[in-house]
Parts: structure tokens; C-alpha cells; sequence
């Protein structure tokens, strides 16, 4: 006797409809402006008051990186929690804390945080003003993978708290497994050096051919050592745009100050004009065309942008080659796009506030 399962259909055709139906589902729920407006804030039974923009839990899938905003009332702290995906946090308004596996960083707005794998992690706030922040956790890509664990110690002091699975010491020899184990300790052991925080008052913004001014907040080359995740600000000049290109993958823009519109199409001179504002996220994906303008007269526009950049996408790109995903206007037409670059007035850099 056999258990044998017979079916008339392929494995040619189970594959092919449900690679098509995957993308027919994500098409139907992609967004492409979250206003702050419509962020519905939560108080939640960590002691914060948190709403989601986009992830599981916003009702609205993403692959790679979910975005939420939190708020901490003066006087209070949260529960302490580790998960095996890493995050970030931008601070944007008030001043607070977060102790990293007992380590306390104190930071006030336009401040990044890393929060690694695994880090037992809370956050307080000491002072008379509610502190907000935005987090960006790679939890939707370590989901994907079916690693995605939480794990909240209440108030247990960190030093009551399991610490995390601790990778053997290198061994001599070179066969396979001893060079795995000191190929991996050593991993580990650089990330646990890892940056943890960056302040407003260290960054430098630097003008790019784009007709941007830049600066990176959290990324591997600033000495963070992430899952891939990053962050970057950038800066549009009064009545000024950023070039246009298009790119792979989920990018998140997060605006920290001003206002202005995104053009987004499939083709350079065919597509939508997208309104954004102070605390909206503008997602562009789907490979399209897009340029960001400031539509404020006096006021720059600050916008921080979030990928997952060093691992997904680089993977991406490895696997799509010889596709080329990111792709810039000649010179000639990116000039006529940003205007002359030696005529912008760039603003002394200030902390942002909030709201
Ligand atoms: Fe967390
Ligand atoms: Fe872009």
C-alpha cells in the first residue's frame, strides 16, 4: 500500500499561479503616502503610546522594514524586551533615554539609536515634555524567514535577564567547521563593538550632484554594524528638488521637517504628484520613476530616508544581474532637474522639534 497523493496539476502550474497571485496581493496593498493624520496612536501594555505606519500590524505587508511611531509621557519608563530582529530609532521630539543591555543612551530630536538583535532594550523619559520617536525594525524580513521572536521582561533588572546565545571561540585547524566557528565568532564579536547612537549636533550635511544636501544617521559607514538596515537625511533647499532616479526595492522616506510633493511614475514624464507634510511617510517602490520637491518658500525640507541597503538589496542586485535597479538620469538632464547647484542657499542646521 502507498500514500501516494495524486493530482492532474504540475508543479510548473502550483508555482505559476502562486508567484502571480503574490504579486496581484502585494500590487493591491501597496501605499504610497501614510499622513501622520491617519496614525492611529495607541497606549499599549509596554507603558508607551504607539501607533504603526506600515507592517503586519498596520494592516498593511511589507517585506523588508516596518516603520512606527512612539510616544513616552515625562516621568514614565517602558518594560524591558529583546527580539531577534534588529531596529532603529530616530528620535524626533523631546528628550529621553534607551538603556542598550544596561547601557543608557540619552538622546534629544534629529538623534538615531541602533537597537541590535537581541538586546534586551527599554526606553524612558525624565523630563516634563512627552518624547516621541520613530522605529524602523527589519522584524518584517526576519518574519519572512520564520525567525521573528519577542520576548518582554516586564521590570526585571537586566541583570536577572538571559543573556543570548553565545557563539564558541574559534578553534585552530582548517577544516570546515573550525573555520565556520571562527569565521562566526569573529563576526559577533566585531558587531558587539558596534555603534549604538547618533547625535544631531555630529552631523555634517554635504551637498550631492542630486541638489541635495546629505548626511548619513545610522549606517555601516558612520560604524554601525546593522542587519542591513540604514538611515540618511536629506535636505531639499527652498523651492528646490532632488534629481530624479529609480530604484529597487521598499525605501521608506520619513519627513522630519517641511513640506513638498513627490512625483512617482513608470515612466519620466508619466505619473502622479503625491502631497506630503511634517511626520508623513512616503513609500516609493515598485521600481518607479520619482523626484522629491520642496514646496515650502522658507523652509528646507528634511527627510529621512530607511532601507534594509548592505544585505537585501545588495542580495537583490546580485540576483537580478545583470538588471540594472538603480537607475540616474544622464548629466545633462539631472542639471536642468536640480538647477545650479551653486545658487542654493543652505540654512545653519537646527535640532527638529514637535511638533
Ligand atoms: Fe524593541
Ligand atoms: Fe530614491
Amino acid at each position: 500500500m502507498t500514500n501516494v497523493t495524486r493530482t492532474s496539476t504540475s508543479h510548473y502550474e502550483v508555482q505559476k499561479k502562486r508567484r502571480a497571485q503574490f504579486i496581484e496581493d502585494w500590487r493591491d496593498n501597496h501605499r504610497t503616502v501614510i499622513h501622520l493624520n491617519d496614525i492611529e496612536m495607541h497606549r499599549t501594555s509596554r507603558r508607551l503610546i504607539t501607533g504603526a505606519y506600515l507592517g503586519k500590524d498596520a494592516d498593511s505587508p511589507v517585506r523588508t522594514v516596518d516603520a512606527s511611531a512612539h510616544e513616552i509621557e515625562p516621568g514614565t519608563f517602558s518594560t524591558i524586551h529583546r527580539h531577534s530582529w534588529d531596529a532603529m530609532m530616530l528620535c524626533v521630539g523631546g528628550y529621553g533615554w534607551t538603556d542598550v543591555d544596561g547601557t543608557r543612551v540619552s538622546w534629544g530630536p534629529g538623534d538615531a539609536v541602533y537597537l541590535p538583535a537581541w538586546s534586551w532594550h527599554r526606553q524612558g523619559n525624565d523630563g516634563a515634555v512627552t518624547a516621541r520617536f520613530m522605529s524602523f525594525s527589519s522584524e518584517p524580513f526576519i518574519d519572512i524567514l520564520g525567525f521573528a521572536v519577542l520576548e518582554d521582561g516586564g521590570d526585571t533588572p537586566v541583570a536577572e535577564l538571559e543573556v543570548p546565545p553565545i557563539s564558541s571561540d574559534g578553534r585552530p585547524g582548517n577544516d570546515v567547521y573550525a573555520r565556520r566557528l571562527r569565521r562566526l565568532s569573529q563576526d559577533q564579536e566585531e558587531r558587539s563593538h558596534g555603534r549604538l547612537h547618533t547625535s544631531w549636533d555630529e552631523l555634517q550635511f554635504l551637498q550631492t550632484p542630486r541638489g541635495t544636501r546629505t548626511t548619513f544617521l545610522l549606517d555601516k559607514a558612520v560604524g554601525y554594524r546593522t542587519s542591513g538596515l540604514t538611515m540618511a537625511m536629506f535636505e531639499i533647499g527652498l523651492g528646490r528638488a532632488q534629481s530624479m532616479h529609480r530604484h529597487s526595492g521598499e525605501a521608506w522616506l520619513y519627513v522630519v521637517e517641511g513640506r513638498g510633493h513627490s512625483f512617482i511614475g513608470p515612466e519620466p514624464d508619466r505619473g502622479t504628484d503625491y502631497e506630503w507634510g511634517k511626520g508623513d511617510l512616503i513609500v516609493v517602490d515598485h521600481y518607479s520613476w520619482h523626484q522629491h520637491f520642496n514646496d515650502d518658500a522658507n523652509k528646507t525640507a528634511k527627510v529621512v530616508r530607511v532601507h534594509i541597503l548592505d544585505t537585501l538589496l545588495n542580495t537583490m542586485n546580485a540576483l537580478c544581474y545583470p538588471l540594472n535597479l538603480l537607475e540616474e538620469p544622464p548629466d545633462h538632464i539631472r542639471s536642468k532637474q536640480t538647477g545650479d547647484l551653486s545658487t542654493i542657499v543652505w540654512p545653519e542646521v537646527q535640532r527638529p522639534s514637535w511638533p
